[in-house]
């Protein structure tokens, strides 16, 4: 071979042993097989000074080199190449065995899971579901209840007014008329839904809070339908041996009326902290619908009557998932109503 191709070729092969990067090769490869400077294209152009019997073997041999060089430089660039790939995969590689980061996921509110506990109940027990709007006239928010110009219950300073006519409703006891007004007995219908009062907050007293109204009317029905109807709700509710009591009470609406109250599912009766030593629990008002309601709304009370309670749901939400403060559910603060699903 050539002494001049020779050492080129020599030159070529240690210079390409101490490339590192696609880059240097790339200037490796300008350097040496460059059109017009490189060294293999300076080496043919050394062709017309070769005697002319050494000619086609010059060239033969320039040729070769060129050859080598280009497959040296391409097995260079396929290695650069697959280094390159394997770092990219490196880069963006996946542990699939780290553990997850769980998105936050919206719940639904403890009063609506109670109050979805408390309708699933009654319509186990063949109650349909009613609602009625939030801001009513004083026919339905006091003269169909039997609630007379002068009652209390009327005063602005209790009642949130819209206008003169016009208040936000201060029980679900609303719904009453406007069901019986709609339909015709018999009737088994709870309606659970928004009142407001103007009560001054406390841990038991919040100026918007939910109730869930009861009404029973059909031919026969009696206080005894009344106290067995409680009597299985708290049953179902909070377990087998619940006792309901009966205490009288006054609604304008219902006559007799009664507070009722359940023995308490901690301890039993024998007093403890959710039941404030008493024994007893809260669960609403209660009555047999008055019969001046009955005729208000058309419906003849010597042939129908009907029963009617309504259960404070905050009140039962704060003792079931133990919130000794009401408002605490209003605050719609999500660290604390997280805890609850
Ligand atoms: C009534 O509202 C009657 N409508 C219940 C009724 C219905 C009687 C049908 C007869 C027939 P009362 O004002 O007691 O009754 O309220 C019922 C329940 O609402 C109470 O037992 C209590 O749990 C809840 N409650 C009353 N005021 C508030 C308040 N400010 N914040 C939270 N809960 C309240």
């Amino acid at each position: 071979m050539d002494t001049n191709l020779k050492n080129l070729r020599q030159r070529f092969f240690e210079e390409a042993s101490a490339v590192s990067n696609a880059d240097q090769l790339s200037a490796l490869r300008d350097k040496y097989l460059g059109r017009k400077s490189g060294l293999i294209a300076a080496e043919k152009k050394r062709l017309g000074t070769i005697p002319a019997e050494q000619r086609a073997e010059f060239g033969q041999q320039v040729n070769q080199l060129g050859g080598e060089v280009e497959a040296e430089l391409g097995r260079l660039a396929e290695g650069f190449a697959a280094q390159a790939e394997a770092r990219a995969l490196e880069a963006d590689k996946i542990d699939i065995t780290l553990p997850g980061t769980r998105p936050r996921q919206g719940h639904l509110h403890p009063i609506t899971l109670l109050r979805q506990k408390i309708e699933d109940i009654f319509v186990s027990m063949g109650y349909s579901v009613e609602d009625g709007p939030e801001i009513e006239t004083s026919f339905y928010n006091f003269d169909a209840l039997n609630i007379p110009v002068g009652h209390p219950a009327r005063d602005s300073a209790d009642t949130f007014y819209v206008s003169d006519d016009l208040a936000l409703r201060s029980q679900t006891s609303t719904v009453q008329i406007h069901t019986m007004k709609r339909k015709e007995p018999p009737l088994r219908v709870i309606a659970p839904g928004r009142v407001f009062r103007r009560d001054t907050p406390d841990p038991t007293h919040n100026p918007m809070f939910f109730q869930l109204e009861g009404l029973n009317v059909d031919r026969h029905i009696t206080l005894a339908d009344l106290k067995g109807t409680l009597q299985k709700f708290v049953e179902l509710m909070y377990g087998s041996g619940i006792r309901t009591r009966f205490r009288p009470s006054y609604f304008p609406f219902t006559e007799p009326s009664a507070e009722v109250d359940f023995s308490c599912y901690i301890c039993s009766g024998s007093g403890c902290r959710v039941c404030k030593g008493s024994g007893w629990i809260e669960l609403g008002g209660s009555g047999m619908v008055h019969p001046r309601v009955l005729e208000t709304v058309g419906i003849d009370p010597e042939e129908f009557s009907g029963f009617a309670f309504g259960l404070g749901i905050d009140r039962m939400a704060g003792r079931m998932y133990d919130i000794d403060d009401i408002r605490l559910l209003f605050e719609n603060d999500v660290r604390f109503l997280e805890q609850f699903v």
